[in-house]
């Protein structure tokens, strides 16, 4: 589970519905994702053309979507990088724990809309990356 590599993320497209003056598109546990949905979090009112800093995660599983506008997310296993841009609201990045994420890139007005398994809990993070090399050379 934690010698999980970039292609373990998945791009998954989520359903939209056509409902009166717009869509709308649900997400459940255990079935658009592979996990029980434990916290709801979205970044937003980040400045146009910046980056969020990166971090690690031991435990948590994320899918994150582009509710509004556009970012870059790029995930790193300690071995490959790979860039996932997202733009779709119908369209989420399914993250295992394990790797390394950033977040570059956000159109004005963008809304980073992040679905978790987890509580918030400083000791899942790893902040550093070096630590987060370490960790996984470790496992
Ligand atoms: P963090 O996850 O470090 O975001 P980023 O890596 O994008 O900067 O969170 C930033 C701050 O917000 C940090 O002090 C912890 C706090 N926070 C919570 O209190 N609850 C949460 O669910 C999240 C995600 C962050």
């Amino acid at each position: 589970m934690k010698q999980t590599t970039v292609f373990d993320c998945k791009l998954i497209d989520l359903p939209k519905k056509h409902a009166g003056n717009g869509n709308i598109t649900a997400v459940n546990n255990f079935l658009e994702v592979p996990f029980d949905i434990k916290r709801v979090y979205y970044l937003y009112d980040v400045p146009g053309g910046e980056a969020r800093g990166g971090h690690g995660h031991k435990e948590l599983m994320q899918l994150i979507i582009a509710a509004t506008g556009s970012f870059d997310l790029i995930v790193d296993d300690g071995k490959v990088k790979k860039t996932f841009q997202l733009n779709k609201p119908f369209q989420g990045l399914l993250m295992p724990s394990g790797l390394w994420r950033e977040l570059e890139n956000f159109s004005s007005g963008s809304i980073c809309l992040v679905l978790a398994s987890c509580p918030y809990d400083e000791n899942d993070y790893i902040r550093d990356y070096k630590d987060f090399i370490n960790y996984k050379n470790a496992l």
